[in-house]
């Protein structure tokens, strides 16, 4: 396959954890991934993976939080791939861990403009490319943190409830344009987030055995599903990975059976 006729990816975060994992699984589906990095040299393993497939892998440095860095790599990756097929929207931080009476302003802030403002950054981006091609698929990581409290974790929380409301509301938007948006939640995933969340000790969560953890690679298929037509049905819809109607769907392992 001539590398200009793939479809193209962006996953912002991708240099480790879900987002790397993505990257692998959607490069094995036949896109091109763009790796939107906070820091470039910290991608070179991802994007490895990525062109050990046959695809292209171009590392653009990126914070999400910023519009500026944002707008430049959407018009970087437009221009040498041509057309945006998927923005991965997840990039994002669990900090500031502490009761809201001891955290900081600015860390708190920067957790809004990380999590929610950073994902309203890439689509408002990305939008006019796709409609300009007649379609498109965004998928934003959402968490059960989106819908339940948990101590500690006051911006984490606000910030994903304000990204799942988000992601209904470009849905109701777009949906009739050609614009595919998903909520997903990946559950609790053996990432380096999981670690910071363990290091706290501040919640039920922290707590949680590593080994009950969820591998990256389950998070990573159900974007790629989400990414095909296979998933049209569910487009508008913030799905969670530990709901095992949802993992039978897309022929996954289930929870209750592995115990
Ligand atoms: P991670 O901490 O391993 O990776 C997050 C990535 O986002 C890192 O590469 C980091 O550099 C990047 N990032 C942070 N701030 C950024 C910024 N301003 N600009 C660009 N990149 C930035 O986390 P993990 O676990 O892979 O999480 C991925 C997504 O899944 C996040 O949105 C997270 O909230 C969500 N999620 C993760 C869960 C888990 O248990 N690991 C559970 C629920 C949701």
């Amino acid at each position: 396959m001539q590398a200009d006729r793939r479809p193209t990816a962006i996953i912002t975060g991708a240099a480790r954890g879900i987002g790397a994992a993505t990257a692998t699984a959607l490069a094995t589906r036949g896109y091109n991934v763009v790796l939107a990095v906070r820091d470039r040299a910290t991608a070179g393993q991802a994007a490895e993976a990525v062109t050990r497939l046959g695809a292209a892998a171009m590392i653009e440095q990126c914070n999400v939080a910023s519009q500026v860095e944002v707008q430049a790599m959407i018009e970087q990756t437009a221009e040498r791939f041509g057309r945006i097929d998927v923005l991965v929207n997840n990039a994002g931080t669990i900090d500031p861990i502490a009761p809201t009476g001891e955290t900081d302003a600015a860390d708190w802030a920067h957790s809004i403009e990380v999590n929610l403002v950073g994902a309203y950054n890439c689509a408002r981006s990305v939008l006019p490319h796709m409609l300009q091609a007649g379609g498109g698929t965004i998928i934003n990581l959402s968490s059960g943190a989106a819908h339940s409290p948990l101590e500690g974790w006051s911006a984490y929380c606000s910030a994903k409830a304000g990204l799942a409301m988000f992601t209904r509301t470009l849905a109701l938007e777009y949906k009739d344009r050609g614009i595919r948006i998903f909520g997903l939640a990946p559950g609790t995933t053996d990432t380096d987030m999981q670690a910071t969340i363990r290091a706290s000790g501040i919640n039920p969560i922290s707590r949680l055995d590593r080994n009950r953890l969820v591998p990256v690679h389950e998070p990573a298929e159900a974007i790629a599903y989400c990414c095909s037509p296979a998933a049209n049905d569910l487009a508008g819809h913030e799905l969670a990975l530990n709901d095992d109607a949802f993992r039978s769907r897309i022929g996954m392992r289930l929870l209750d059976a592995t115990g």
